[in-house]
């Protein structure tokens, strides 16, 4: 029970575990996704799915959501990765046959991956294999993503960004050519209100928060419904401190900018931007810079996935292409 002056009634809807029972504005990818997957209920082969658009769209959310109804109706194996804790082949092959029932008694960290395609390849054969793929940019060996298609399976990739896949293999890209692809826009405004509103709903003591404070949230969010949300959290919490009973506009905090996205960033991007922000440098004495500073090999191709994403945060400019490549700090 919660005591007097209380804000927040339910913490575990603030989380970014938490699966809303509705999904706002979003009928369209809603449908889409429906579409492709409804073959499953007559027992034939799903579309696979590229989900593609910037943070807090809804992407991540949106997929466990529809497997989560889908799951009510019909029967399948599923299983959600997300590519940046396992982003080897290997990885991402075990941990979905961890997630749809492995054999530990056969199955273990070491099992050759011929072994583990094979248990897969089983699992397929007696139900509908649907695997989501969560950040599938941050795949280092997409090998994988073409076992599992091999395999008959249903997958629904996620990323940041249309052009994620744009640099595998021929051969896989050619097999997930028929993948749908489903944007997901930033939300306007008045979207994210209905988000927030619903949220606050089910978070907080009624008459806790006022459309006012809602409305100038959804304002600073930039269209990004997790820092909408991070944004009512923390504005709650504030609110619960200070025993105020109710959200007021001075616990709102400025909108969140550099400084949340560079904890998301890893010691190779830290290195890159500290290095840049010296002076611009083109992409090969950077690679080697980085390499001394973290006193660590990088690869040049995660080097420049890397660099892409700070390119795609607006962290880092890079012209040219190629070895010809320089990058600068905007
Ligand atoms: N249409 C929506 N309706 C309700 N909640 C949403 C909606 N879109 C996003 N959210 C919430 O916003 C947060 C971020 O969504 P998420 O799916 O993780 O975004 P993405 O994967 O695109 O970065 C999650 O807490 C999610 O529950
Ligand atoms: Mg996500």
């Amino acid at each position: 029970m919660e005591g007097e002056g209380s804000v927040i009634r339910n913490r575990e809807a603030l989380t970014e575990e938490f699966l809303p029972e509705r999904m706002f504005s979003r009928d369209g990818q809603l449908q889409q996704m429906a579409q492709c997957l409804a073959p499953i209920a007559g027992g034939s082969s799903p579309r696979s799915m590229m989900l593609y658009g910037p943070p807090g769209t809804g992407k991540t959310c949106m997929s466990r959501y529809v497997l989560s109804q889908l799951s009510e109706q019909a029967s399948f194996h599923h299983a959600y990765v997300n590519c940046w804790n396992f982003e080897t082949r290997f990885k991402i092959l075990f941990s979905i046959l961890q997630k749809i029932g492995a054999d530990p008694s056969k199955h273990r960290v070491g099992t050759p991956i011929d072994e583990i395609i094979e248990a897969l390849a089983r699992k397929a054969r007696s139900r509908q294999l649907v695997v989501i793929l969560d950040e599938v940019d941050r795949v280092s060996d997409e090998k994988a993503v073409y076992d599992l298609v091999e395999l008959g399976a249903c997958v629904i990739m996620i990323a940041n960004n249309e052009t994620a896949t744009y640099k595998w293999d021929p051969r896989i890209r050619s097999r997930l050519s028929s993948a749908e692809r489903i944007a997901f826009p930033k939300y306007r405004h008045d979207e994210l209100e209905g988000i927030l509103k619903d949220r606050a709903e089910w978070a907080l003591m009624p008459g806790s928060i006022s459309l006012k404070e809602i409305v100038r949230i959804a304002e600073r969010a930039s269209g990004d419904a997790r820092a909408a949300i991070a944004a009512l959290r923390a504005a709650a919490e504030k609110a619960e401190a200070a025993g105020a009973g109710k959200v007021t506009a001075d616990m709102l905090s400025e909108p969140s900018g550099r400084k949340d996205r560079q904890a998301e960033l890893n010691r190779f991007q830290i290195a890159a931007v500290t290095q840049l922000k010296k002076g611009p440098l083109p992409s090969g004495e950077l690679l080697e810079l980085i390499t001394k500073m973290t006193g660590e090999p990088v690869a040049e191709r995660t080097f420049r996935k890397y660099m892409e994403e700070l390119v795609r945060l607006g962290m880092v400019r890079a012209e040219g292409e190629g070895r010809w490549r320089r990058y600068s700090v905007s």
